[in-house]
């Protein structure tokens, strides 16, 4: 496969960038904060100075950004991917947006003569370096199988899902659960603590129940000890949350259980943690005053 360009050396694009060049691709990255992008540089990438001068140089580039207006930033403004993406060239942005951000990407890119796919991912920063995300595609089709070494590399199963919007849909959905599960998987641990429980204890029950599942394995462990060291930030998820909750509305779908969620991580941000992983929603249980 040719180059691939990748915008975005946060926690994930930077993850994956290297899980690519292990396996033998050329990636061409940049960062805002180009500083960002000397880890991926030792491990063999090169550097674009700009997401236009990366479109420029390769066929195809991924985007991995923080949010909507970081996606939109990123396409849009000045040194853009827009000024260099034309016909036969692909855009495939794997960030967490809503629909409506995707598609304004997509009709650009396809004004210009450009392809299109949106991809975002479930999985956080151990799968991404593993290559075991879960890619949740959509948009151009013939993109899709183009770039299918490469997702095949990513991720450990590719859904393609059709039109866009989907993919950002479908994202938005897993990680409304996600979140809402966070929550009360938090007043479970404070629970078994306050009620003089073991939190270990609960963790060995837990894992054995019909409710076990690979979130509360992986973070238990480190949320019964404090320790939130960010894979998935906080301020993204309430990102997501956001969100999902926008297209709650437009569906008219009440989501009582997510708006409380929604609620506990828009807390832990004003606790100053948002820039910690997402599990520390914890401390707002913790800290709620007892009389
Ligand atoms: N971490 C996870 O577990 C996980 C899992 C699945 C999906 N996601 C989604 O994947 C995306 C990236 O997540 P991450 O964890 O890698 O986040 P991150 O570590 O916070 O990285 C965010 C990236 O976006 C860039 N960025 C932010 N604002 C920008 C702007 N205005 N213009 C250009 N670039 C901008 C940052 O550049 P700077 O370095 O210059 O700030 C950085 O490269 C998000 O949409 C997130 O919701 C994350």
């Amino acid at each position: 496969m040719e180059t691939i360009g990748f915008l975005g050396m946060g926690i994930m694009g930077k993850a994956m960038a290297i899980n690519l060049l292990r396996h033998g691709f050329k990636v061409t990255v940049w960062n805002r904060t180009l500083s960002r992008c000397d880890e991926v540089v030792k491990h063999g990438a090169s550097l674009g100075e700009t997401p236009a001068a990366v479109v420029k140089k390769c066929k195809y580039t991924i985007g991995m950004l923080a949010d909507p207006s970081a996606a939109l930033s990123v396409v849009f403004d000045k040194n853009g991917v827009l000024e260099q993406i034309c016909d036969g060239k692909g855009y495939i942005d794997m960030s967490t947006v809503d629909a409506d951000t995707s598609s304004k990407i997509n009709e650009a890119i396809i004004c210009r003569g450009g392809t299109f796919l949106e991809a975002p991912v479930s999985g956080s920063k151990k799968p991404a370096e593993d290559g075991q995300l879960v890619i949740l595609a959509a948009g151009e089709k013939d993109l899709y199988d183009q770039v299918l070494p490469a997702f095949d590399v990513l991720g450990k199963k590719s859904f393609f899902l059709g039109e866009v919007g989907n993919g950002a849909k479908m994202k938005l959905v897993v990680n409304m659960i996600m979140g809402s599960m966070m929550n009360v998987f938090s007043e479970g641990l404070v629970l078994a603590d306050k009620s003089g429980l073991e939190q270990q204890t609960l963790l060995d029950v837990l894992d054995l129940a019909a409710v076990a599942n690979p979130m509360f394995k992986m973070k238990g462990p480190s949320m019964i000890k404090n320790d939130y060291s960010p894979a998935f930030p906080l301020k993204h998820q309430q990102k997501d949350m956001r969100l999902a909750l926008a297209l709650g509305d437009e569906n008219a779908v009440s989501m009582p259980l997510a708006a409380a969620a929604n609620e506990a991580f828009k807390k832990a941000r004003s606790m100053g943690l948002g820039d910690l992983d997402f599990s520390a929603v914890h401390e707002t249980v913790k800290h709620t005053k007892t009389t």
